[in-house]
């Protein structure tokens, strides 16, 4: 019996408490942790400072609304701008703040189409959904939102065809990762960039899982030497406290005046004090590079070990966001389970791909370990 919707497709494992990069289930099971919750655990299950920051400010105040001033978003919009020339408006997941991009970029241009691409992901709400080039997640749900058109990633054929003067956006993910850790090619990026610009069209990058140090730099624009106009995070931006943030170029500060849009949770207290935390821990340049560094060594340990095996198509990925692409769904099915026994859990994207997503305080130790778990489970696979 169960009160819930089926909505979702729940192993039977119930986890009960995290320790820096492990899981332990009721039963009392060790898990190593290469999902990070679905990138979200990016400073693993039991950070002392993070803890420190959420106590402290449920000690003090909770909640306030968005009607009186906010110092700690304030603090938390200024590290996420850094050096750059953002304004934050925060939210509390993923597609909230996809939900504000395109607002932004609709007001912004008066202009309404939103080219996006074939694989992506940017959430569930109706926007967001409608963004998404996915009719498996579409399907029910029809008619969707008018003027969404899905291109093939990294090509520019239909990219060029569709850009037009009814264009307010391109949105993508630099990394598509619901789709299958499928990194955009760097030069179509920089092209993109530039067409959109002449074209008075705005890009939006969906952070949501590249970002916060998930592939070795705070937001994977940066290693793609390009400055959005709009990027979105949610996920590892609060490390389980559920927070969103849609970051956009200071110059639209006017297109989002009082009433244009809003949230009574966003930006809530709780959740800033912890962002707040997050983005100082994760924007250190030596945290990062160390983060960049060992998901480099993951990826390249997993191409050597992984070159013979007749079951792995390939591996690719940046930073802590490696995809081992098999060459059938069922095999991703069979390894997830033979990995989950030998206790470690493994995401799945698209359909024929094993995702690891592993917090970026994980050990060099605990990730050979995982690796060399992972190919044995993959050599089993091919040897059956
Ligand atoms: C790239 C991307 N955008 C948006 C979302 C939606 O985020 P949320 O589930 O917090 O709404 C996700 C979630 O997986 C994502 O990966």
């Amino acid at each position: 019996m169960t009160y819930l919707f089926p909505n979702y497709s729940r192993k039977p494992i119930e986890f009960i408490k995290g320790e820096k990069n492990h899981l332990f289930d009721k039963n009392g099971k060790k898990y190593l942790d290469f999902t990070s919750g679905i990138g979200v655990m990016n400073l693993g299950y039991d950070h002392p400072l993070i803890n420190q920051a959420l106590q402290k400010q449920a000690a003090e105040i909770w909640h306030t609304p968005n009607l009186y001033e906010n110092s700690l978003q304030e603090e938390a919009a200024k590290l996420l701008a850094g050096e750059q020339d953002y304004l934050a408006y925060f939210c509390n997941s993923g597609a909230e703040a996809n939900e504000a991009a395109i607002k932004l970029a609709r007001k912004a241009t008066g202009r309404s189409k939103i080219i996006t691409f074939e694989q992506s992901f940017h959430g569930r709400t109706f926007g967001a959904m409608s963004a998404t080039g996915q009719a498996a997640i579409h399907r029910g749900f029809y008619p969707l939102l008018p003027e969404f058109v899905y291109v093939p990633f990294n090509s520019m054929e239909m990219l060029k065809r569709e850009l037009d003067q009814h264009t307010a956006a391109v949105m993508l993910e630099l990394i598509q990762g619901e789709g299958g850790v499928i990194p955009a090619e760097e030069e179509w990026i920089k092209e993109l960039a530039e067409i959109c610009e002449k074209n008075g069209s705005l890009l939006i990058v969906d952070e949501v899982q590249t970002g916060i140090g998930r592939t070795g730099t705070f937001y994977a624009s940066e290693a793609y030497g390009i400055e959005p106009d709009i990027i979105t995070l949610a996920k590892g931006l609060g490390n389980g406290f559920p927070v969103g943030a849609m970051l956009g170029k200071g110059k639209y500060a006017d297109v989002f005046q009082a009433g244009s849009h809003g949230s009574t949770f966003g930006g809530n207290k709780l959740g800033m004090a912890v962002a707040g935390k997050v983005v100082e821990l994760v924007r250190n340049p030596e945290f990062l590079a160390e983060a960049d560094k060992k998901g480099t060594a993951a990826i390249e340990s997993l191409k050597n070990k992984l070159a013979d095996n007749s079951v792995v198509v390939d591996v690719r990925g940046k930073g802590l966001m490696i995809g081992i692409q098999l060459t059938d769904s069922q095999l991703v099915g069979e390894a997830l389970e033979q990995l989950e026994q030998k206790g470690i859990m493994v995401l799945k994207a698209g359909t024929t791909v094993l995702r690891l997503l592993p917090p970026l305080t994980i050990t060099e130790t605990e990730l050979s370990e995982g690796i060399e778990i992972i190919c044995q489970v993959l050599e089993e696979l091919a040897y059956v």
